[in-house]
């Protein structure tokens, strides 16, 4: 029966990766949102996965969020990323500092003895500020980096949840409502398209920039994320999914 599932993930991978457009899909068992260790195995695979993709002397990019927490507490120190470079891919949105793309970041870069430079700005940024701390030498020197990223790592998450653990004002509540979103993910929302229908303001990638890094790497799992997950994919930003059984099912049966 093992191998049987694992030749059925093979298939739901290849179904994934075609229906999306991706060039890797990887499935781990279970289901994060019933059983919490199913998101620790999908840090796992997400850290083999960026093991074996760093040369030296890279730039790898990260987001904040509970899924790519569970990255950085699954790597094992090693010294693969000596010579690495690891940066916030945009400035604080919101979360609790343990979820907090900047943590996230030291941690890795610390685990694989790599170096890293962090972001600290606050989120939402007015306009005014925006335009002055994008001045700052300190935040210039992150945001050129951040720029230079070739490898990205980032959550997807549901866009209520998120605005709500954002704690999102109501006129940007109101704002999702009508334009139905559903996803989130670098502090743009989308509707079930993938159509942008808000976005937090602050530094660092915006979601054009991705289209010139090679490697995407979407860290997403749960029965519940599924929607979310298809909303985010539907614009293609992205071209590697780490998720697991409980989501990928979900996505297959929507199709
Ligand atoms: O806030 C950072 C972030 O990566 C969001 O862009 C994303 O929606 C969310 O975290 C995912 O969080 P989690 O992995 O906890 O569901």
């Amino acid at each position: 029966p093992y191998f049987e599932e694992l030749r059925g993930f093979r298939d739901l991978e290849m179904k994934l990766k075609q229906t999306f457009d991706l060039e890797r899909v990887i499935i781990t068992p279970g289901d994060s949102d019933t059983d919490p260790w199913v998101k620790d195995e999908l840090g796992k695979r997400a850290v083999s996965f960026l093991q074996s993709q760093l040369n030296i002397k890279q730039t790898v990019a990260v987001t904040g969020g509970t899924s790519m927490a569970a990255v950085a507490k699954m790597m094992a120190p090693t010294d693969l990323g000596k010579g690495s470079m690891f940066v916030p891919a945009r400035g604080g949105l919101g979360e609790r500092v343990e979820n907090q793309a900047n943590t996230i970041c030291a941690e890795m870069a610390n685990k694989m003895k790599g170096d890293y430079r962090l972001l600290y700005v606050p989120d939402p940024l007015s306009e005014e500020t925006y335009h002055s701390i994008i001045e700052e030498p300190g935040v210039k020197e992150t945001l050129h980096i951040i720029k230079q990223a070739d490898i990205v790592m980032h959550g997807i998450g549901d866009a209520f949840t998120m605005a709500k653990r954002r704690k999102a004002e109501t006129n940007v509540l109101e704002n999702l409502k009508s334009g139905k979103a559903i996803s989130e993910a670098f502090g743009y929302y989308f509707d079930q398209n993938g159509q942008i229908v808000h976005k937090v303001r602050t530094v660092g990638m915006q979601l054009e920039d991705l289209s010139h890094i090679k490697t995407v790497v979407a860290i997403a799992g749960g029965n519940s994320k599924a929607k979310a997950i298809e909303s985010y994919f539907r614009q293609g930003k992205s071209n590697v999914l780490i998720t697991d059984e409980g989501a990928a099912k979900a996505l297959i049966k929507d199709l």
